[in-house]
């Protein structure tokens, strides 16, 4: 039988029909959720960049190879648009969505999973294309080989297009992947200093076959793994079951969100350093989540090639635990982040790193919210043939960071990660991964890819109808900028050239990179806007002073009034409806002075208030607007503290 054009396969025969995973307990939910109308596609974190479903009026599940070519003749003759998702859809930007129109179907590889064929003679494994990363490395372990990396596909012309295909050429139906004898692997993590990761990570990576580094700026720590391969004799059963990756008690995850997001919303730097300091501790004694046995009880940790490579228990939650998922689970409310990815042509990665400590000395507490999730994990991959892959010896960079519930919610320090993001990828040329990033990053893209050209045409060659590409496929691999709206900037949507790309009355304005001048970011002016028609009429207010008082030994410190009790005045303003009475009080507490201005209506409803609290140096204060919520904290030092500064900073 000649091959279909769209069918990129080997075809081997395959007579063994079993079924090789089994779920438990509380897995990730299925991307594809289907009522009689229709259904919706998600990715793994439920969200798309954009926001906006994906909807798809049909699903097919086909579970053999006649199957599938049988689903994409029908949609061939019908003139349908096909995408293929997997899964657990662990692709983050929108590649799997076919076209709004309605004329279109998704082909899961959910049910098409049963086949895997290992030849041990020939050291080569070949798979249906659904099959899970783990139920492939346990049946090659089986057979005492292990898989090490690379794809193996003999003589195939159009190979190079298809390894990193990205779903718009056709449906991949078997995979073949070349392995090895079977081996282990000794594992140690080195918690140390990060002062020579520029200068240490090449040598790092040429020590170590499976070295990487895991840096957290705000903690001045780089965790390097020595990781090498040792023979099948060495004493160990280790695993790695990833931290990140291992089954969270779902209230545990849920908890850790809601304390992210009330930092967030005080803008407490200081508190999420504490956060990013605590798991980086509770890292560092699991060592990531080596086991040596059931627990860690030292380095190295020494283990079978499959139980050491990969990881992602919380993907196969236990029945007697369905209180546990994995800690992105859109179920649950749990963590939600962007994921930014950029790949580093080898020589460049150095002055990467010297950039973004020049970024980190201006403030190191202001990277604290990558260290409550990874750091920035640093990984090196060799040069591939592949189209879209890696044409030279690359450094992978992979950093995670709060998203906000809601699109318009500018968040803490996004500037600081705006301006390593658009260093990463325009000052330095780097590759974004193609599944994941938010929109931005892929911002001319075809230009990064010297063999972008061939892949069009292949494309050209085996689809020449488009019909397994869509909108949101083309806007990533052509990288083109969409239309900027409102607010664009905050989800990364676009780059901002105007403040309303960012958050203007939030007091988020799009201003230069510190580092990188030619970047360009969204920062709050460190002014807070509770309600900002409201606040600019206080400003105004004269004899409205707001003294305060210094902790130490009560001694009065304050301008504008006299003594440390009680002080108050009211004075009278207007706001947008109608008049209020603008109130500004100075109290002494324990810990210093409390001073508010409050503004009331004319039925005696507190509008706003903008209050300072004095902390313990006796000259920061941290000042809090109030509307209906504290939505703006922020801390600030003034020796002279009066009402007027206190509006207007
Ligand atoms: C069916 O799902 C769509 C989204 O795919 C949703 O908008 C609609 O409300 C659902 N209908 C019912 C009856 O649940
Ligand atoms: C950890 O790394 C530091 C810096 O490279 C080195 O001085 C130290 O010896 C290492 N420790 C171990 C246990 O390898
Ligand atoms: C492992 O096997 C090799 C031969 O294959 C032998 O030389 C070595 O001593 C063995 N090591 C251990 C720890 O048994
Ligand atoms: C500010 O207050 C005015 C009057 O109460 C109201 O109309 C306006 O929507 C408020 N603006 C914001 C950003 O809350
Ligand atoms: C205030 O906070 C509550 C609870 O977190 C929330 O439901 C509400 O939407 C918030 N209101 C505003 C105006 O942000
Ligand atoms: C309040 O402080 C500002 C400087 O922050 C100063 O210019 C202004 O004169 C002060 N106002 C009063 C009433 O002291």
């Amino acid at each position: 039988m000649a091959n279909p054009w769209w069918l990129l396969h080997r075809i081997i025969w395959c007579s063994t029909l079993t079924t090789l995973l089994t779920i438990h307990g509380m897995p990730p939910p299925s991307p594809v959720q289907c009522n009689e109308t229709g259904c919706t596609l998600y990715n793994s974190y439920g969200v798309w960049g954009d926001r906006k479903d994906c909807h798809v009026p049909k699903v097919i599940y086909p579970t053999t190879e006649e199957e599938l070519l049988l689903a994409v003749a029908n949609a061939n003759k019908n003139k349908l648009k096909v995408k293929v998702v997997t899964k657990f859809s662990h692709t983050i930007p929108k590649l799997a969505c076919p076209t709004q129109s309605g004329n279109a179907i998704l082909l899961s590889t959910e049910k098409y999973n049963s086949c895997v064929e290992v030849d041990a003679a020939n050291l080569v494994v070949t798979a249906d294309a659904g099959i899970g990363l783990r139920a492939l490395i346990d049946r090659v372990e089986e057979a005492g080989l292990s898989l090490v990396a690379a794809p193996y596909w003999e003589g195939d012309p159009l190979l190079n297009a298809a390894k990193v295909s990205l779903g718009v050429l056709g449906v991949i139906s078997k995979v073949t992947l070349s392995l090895e004898h079977g081996f282990k692997r000794s594992i140690t993590y080195n918690f140390t200093d990060d002062g020579d990761i520029e200068d240490e990570f090449m040598d790092h990576a040429k020590k170590h076959e499976f070295a990487d580094i895991t840096w957290y700026p705000s903690r001045h720590t780089a965790v390097y793994r020595y990781d090498d391969r040792v023979p099948l004799n060495t004493t160990g059963d280790g695993v790695n079951d990833f931290i990140g990756f291992q089954s969270n008690s779902i209230l545990i995850s849920k908890s850790v969100r809601a304390t992210e997001k009330a930092l967030e919303n005080a803008r407490n730097v200081n508190g999420k350093c504490a956060m990013a300091a605590s798991f980086v501790g509770v890292k560092k004694l699991n060592a990531n989540g080596l086991k040596n046995n059931l627990i860690f009880t030292g380095y190295p940790v020494v283990g079978h090639q499959g139980k050491m490579q990969t990881s992602g228990s919380c993907l196969y939650s236990s029945t007697t635990r369905i209180d546990n998922s994995c800690a992105w689970d859109p179920r649950i409310n749990g963590l939600f982040f962007y994921e930014s990815t950029a790949i580093f042509p080898a020589q460049k990665f150095a002055d990467f790193i010297r950039d973004v400590k020049k970024l980190r000395y201006i403030k190191p507490d202001n990277f604290c919210g990558v260290d409550i999730y990874n750091g920035f994990l640093i990984r090196f991959i060799k040069a591939s043939g592949a189209f879209l892959g890696q044409s030279e010896d690359s450094i992978v960079v992979d950093f995670n960071y709060y998203r906000a519930d809601e699109p318009s919610t500018p968040r803490l320090n996004q500037d600081v990660w705006e301006e390593v993001e658009q260093m990463a990828f325009f000052k330095y040329g780097a590759k974004p991964h193609w599944a994941k990033n938010r929109n931005l990053a892929f911002l001319n893209v075809q230009k990064k890819y010297p063999n972008f050209n061939k892949f069009v045409a292949a494309k050209r060659q085996l689809d020449l109808q488009n019909m397994f590409s869509s909108a949101w496929s083309d806007e990533i691999l052509f990288g083109k900028e969409a239309a900027k709206e409102e607010g664009c900037a905050l989800e990364g949507q676009c780059i901002c050239s105007e403040d309303r790309h960012c958050s203007p009355d939030k007091g988020y304005l799009c201003q230069p990179g510190l580092v990188y001048k030619e970047a360009r970011v969204c920062r709050g002016s460190g002014r807070c806007f509770a309600n900002s028609s409201a606040t600019a009429r206080v400003t105004g207010l004269s004899g409205a002073a707001v003294g305060y008082t210094s902790a130490v030994g009560g001694t009065s410190r304050a301008t504008g009034f006299s003594g440390a009790t009680i002080w108050s005045t009211s004075v009278v303003g207007t706001s947008a409806n109608g008049i209020v009475t603008a109130t500004a009080t100075a109290t002494t507490t324990a810990n210093g002075g409390n001073s508010k201005v409050n503004a009331i209506d004319e039925l005696g409803k507190l509008v706003w208030r903008i209050h300072a609290f004095l902390l313990l140096d006796g000259v920061s204060f941290r000042i809090k607007t109030f509307g209906s919520n504290h939505t703006c904290v922020r801390e600030q030092k003034n020796a002279e503290a009066n009402s007027t500064w206190l509006v207007k900073n």
